[in-house]
């Protein structure tokens, strides 16, 4: 049986004190599920709420990470230094980062490598873009993103991650995928990494995300391959992160 996950995914939002509150307000309200909850603050802030969520059931994750080993990459954040603060998990291939910041599905592959090598547990979004939807590429496109990093890291690295189907056209703007709609994407990755190695995809979790709400999460979430979500805009308001999580049980 896979044990859900949501996972909040906070974006470039908040403060260092809105930060601290949201984490305050979450936590009373995680006990009890059986279900993972993991939360994606800023770079910035992970110390602090990592602090705030230390003895708690909530895990830390990054919102990104350098391909690189540390050394002179001005700018970035190495995987052992997400580890140093306490991450469990990190997103890698978010389509922000693939569609605002160029990032190739080969460079997504690295990092999720990398985030592996690291002790860190990858969070792989795939998913296709509106045109690539109504041009009937669905599968084609998140076959592309998923066989990048069977390419580099192999199926059971891929069974030692979690995968997030984000549908682009779902995210941020209110307009989800159904469940039905999501199902089937699910199913068609599940598949194809049974076609690899069934056991790995059985036990793979395969989260949801793109306008999950409290209202939406129930249906999502009573799909066979729906695993839990990855959340964003729901994710900044501990009420409604907190709905998610109730949904995911
Ligand atoms: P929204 O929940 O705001 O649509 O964002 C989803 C997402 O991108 C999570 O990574």
């Amino acid at each position: 049986m896979r044990q859900r996950l949501v996972a909040g995914n906070w974006k470039m939002n908040g403060s260092l004190a809105s930060a601290r509150a949201l984490v305050g307000a979450i936590l009373p309200g995680v006990g009890g599920l059986k279900s993972e909850v993991a939360v994606c603050p800023p770079y910035v802030y992970l110390e602090t709420v990592g602090a705030l969520l230390k003895g708690s059931p909530v895990a830390l994750g990054a919102q990104n990470v350098a391909r690189e080993d540390p050394g002179a990459f001005t700018g970035e954040i190495a995987a052992p230094m997400l580890r140093d603060l306490g991450c469990k998990y990190v997103i890698v291939g978010h389509s922000e980062r693939r569609a605002l910041y160029g990032e190739s599905d080969a460079l997504v592959a690295e990092k999720y490598w990398r985030a592996l090598r690291e002790g860190l547990v990858p969070i792989l979004c795939v998913g296709e873009l509106l045109e690539e939807r109504d041009a009937g590429h669905t599968e084609q496109v998140v076959a592309r993103q998923l066989d990048a990093v069977l390419t580099r890291s192999g199926v059971a690295d891929l069974g030692r991650g979690v995968v997030a189907y984000e549908p682009v056209w779902a995210i941020g703007t209110g307009r989800t995928a159904t469940p039905e709609q999501a199902q089937e994407v699910h199913a068609f990755i599940r598949g194809r990494i049974a076609g690899h190695d069934p056991s790995v995809a059985a036990g793979l979790r395969i989260l949801y995300g793109g306008s999950v709400k409290g209202s939406n999460a129930v249906g999502l979430f009573a799909m066979p391959d729906i695993d839990g979500g990855l959340i964003g805009g729901a994710s900044l308001l501990a009420e409604d992160f907190l709905a998610i999580c109730r949904a995911a049980g």
